[in-house]
């Protein structure tokens, strides 16, 4: 399912940005260029972020 239709990256895209160390939207931005046109997704890529930290939060 793609997040960001401008630049037609998918959700699996940014869980391995976030994976390879992403912490804000501009990393994920410079990693795969998520959220760098109309900026409508960058809400959605930041829900990715936090259920990403709850994740590792829960792991530890
Ligand atoms: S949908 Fe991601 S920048 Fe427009």
């Amino acid at each position: 399912m793609y997040v960001c239709i401008c630049t037609r990256v998918r959700e699996s895209e940014i869980r391995t940005a976030i994976s390879a160390g992403a912490c804000d939207e501009f990393d994920v931005a410079d990693a795969c260029g998520a959220g760098t046109g109309c900026g409508s997704c960058v809400e959605r890529i930041r829900g990715l972020l936090q259920a990403s930290e709850v994740s590792l939060a829960q792991a530890s």
